[in-house]
């Protein structure tokens, strides 16, 4: 018997659905809320309502779009956190309705666990090659900086988390200040091409062991312009790509100095980039430049796959369904969840 899995992901402002076949992902269709744009971050009550418009008719589509019908589900998986509350309560009472009225099965995912699992979809016309067991995971997203020893499909220990904000939140924070829409990590990334990196040095917070640390990278950042815009009004305009370059360049030098850290402790060359922030340029050349130093093998996902998305749910879905884990249909979500 196939197993097919209806992955759902409502954790923060993405609402997403995909379809997971033994594995295999068949489709993956994701709706973005352009509604928090203007307000310059997530709103969570206008988040909420847009998932109740939304979840419908993205299952529908990602239903459609993979050819197998309701009645081939195998079972519905769902993130139950971390994440929103609002958020994530149209997405798993959507998943306990569904299991309820199709008689099958229904398995909670953690958002975090399946940014990192990420790496074990199959996709059609591409050579399966995921991450050695065990392996290390830098996971960068807007709400979360972690490193993690990844022992198996479920087991995974965190050796290291930011004390602070998270690394997506310091390239969101950063873009504001410039005046740059949210989120503003991609376009740091796209102005970032066109500046100099060693235009403008920031401070790189210090945070000990392998914990991270970014606030106090975007206050000096803050006040660094503030300053200077007193000196040239128009300096965040002008220097708008030297800014991007320069403030990109520290925060991937932070990532990548305690990657390394993490190696040279546990001595483990089996390395997989996950999250929103796995998607940025510069850190996924400078983590291939590790990999040819040090002798890693790294993973990075394909872009599509590094921001919310519900195909990570279903892989994820996929073992837990494999090992016999079950929700009940009393099950609730979880704003905090540790991996
Ligand atoms: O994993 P994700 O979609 O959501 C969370 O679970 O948080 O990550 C979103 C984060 C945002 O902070 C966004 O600005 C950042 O990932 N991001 C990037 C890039 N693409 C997305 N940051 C830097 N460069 C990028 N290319
Ligand atoms: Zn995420």
């Amino acid at each position: 018997m196939p197993v097919i899995i209806l992955g759902i992901e409502s954790s923060c402002d993405d609402t997403a659905a995909a379809i997971v076949h033994d594995g295999v992902l068949l489709s993956s269709v994701i709706a973005d809320q352009e509604v928090h744009r203007k307000y310059g971050g997530v709103v969570p009550e206008l988040a909420s309502r847009a998932h109740q418009q939304n979840i419908i008719p993205v299952v529908d589509r990602a239903l459609k779009e993979s050819g197998v019908e309701p009645g081939e589900l195998s079972a519905v998986a769902f993130t139950r956190g971390p994440g929103l509350l609002g958020s994530l309560l149209v997405g798993t009472s959507f998943a306990k309705g569904f299991a309820l009225a199709r008689k099958i099965p229904l398995v909670e995912v953690n958002h975090l666990h399946a940014h990192i699992m990420v790496h074990f979809l199959k996709q059609e016309g591409t050579e399966w090659d995921p991450p050695v067991f065990p392996f290390l995971s830098l996971l960068v997203s807007g709400g979360h900086t972690q490193l993690l020893v990844v022992k198996d499909h479920a087991r995974m220990e965190t050796i290291g988390r930011t004390i602070d904000d998270a690394a997506g939140e310091a390239f969101d924070k950063c873009a504001k200040v410039m005046g740059l829409p949210y989120p503003g990590g991609p376009l740091v990334d796209k102005y970032a091409a066109g500046g100099n990196p060693n235009a403008f040095r920031f401070p790189k917070p210090r945070a000990g062991g392998l914990d991270f640390s970014f606030s106090g990278l975007k206050t000096s950042f803050l006040y660094f312009l503030r300053d200077k815009m007193v000196e040239e009004g128009n300096f965040a305009v002008k220097y708008r790509d030297d800014l991007c370059a320069s403030v990109q360049r520290t925060i991937v030098e932070i990532l990548a100095g305690k990657l390394e850290k993490a190696f040279r402790q546990t001595g483990i060359r089996e390395i997989a980039l996950a999250g929103g922030v796995s998607a940025n340029t510069e850190l996924r050349r400078k983590i291939r430049e590790q990999a040819g130093k040090f002798g890693w093998k790294v993973h990075i996902p394909r872009i599509a796959l590094t921001t919310d998305n519900a195909a990570m749910i279903a892989i994820t879905g996929y073992y837990r369904y494999l090992a016999g884990e079950f929700a009940g249909l009393e099950i609730s979500p979880l704003t905090r969840m540790p991996v």
